[in-house]
């Protein structure tokens, strides 16, 4: 009986930590390794970058950059894109909680195009321990 509870409880669990769908991580993984040839960072920077942990250096954040704005969080003229982060925030956060994290991931005003990449990016590791890059 406990063993059939752990199972349930597991179960439970993994439905409600929201995760990617195959397709959204193929998209990705394409974009990763697209903007890794044009900005070839460095392996442990990128590393510990994905872990919240983001380095001043110049390719690493050019890489950053280029992620963000190729899943189309950002146009390329430096305009966010809240409905498509909002979409993507939803499938690791609750939906009602990613409108709020768009909100508040977005408030910063004044930012240059990779200057505001970057606040979303910190800002929606800090709030999810999703990594956008
Ligand atoms: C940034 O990383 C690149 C490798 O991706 C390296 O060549 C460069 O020296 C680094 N710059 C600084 C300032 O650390
Ligand atoms: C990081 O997240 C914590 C908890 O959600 C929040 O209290 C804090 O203000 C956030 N920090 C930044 C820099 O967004």
């Amino acid at each position: 009986m406990k063993v059939l509870y752990s199972v349930v409880i597991l179960a439970v669990i993994a439905t409600v930590q929201a995760t990617l769908t195959d397709e959204q991580k193929a998209k990705l993984k394409q974009h990763q390794d697209e903007c890794l040839k044009s900005f070839p960072a460095d392996k442990l920077l990128l590393e510990k970058a994905r872990k919240g942990d983001l380095a001043d250096n110049k390719t690493l954040k050019d890489y950053l950059y280029c992620v963000i704005e190729k899943s189309g969080f950002i146009t390329p003229d430096g305009k966010i894109q809240t409905a498509v982060l909002e979409t993507k925030l939803a499938s690791v956060t609750a939906a009602e909680n990613a409108k709020k994290l768009v909100a508040k991931c977005t408030s910063q005003k004044n930012l240059d195009k990779k200057e505001s990449a970057e606040a979303i990016y910190k800002c929606v590791y800090n709030e999810t321990k999703f990594s956008l890059i």
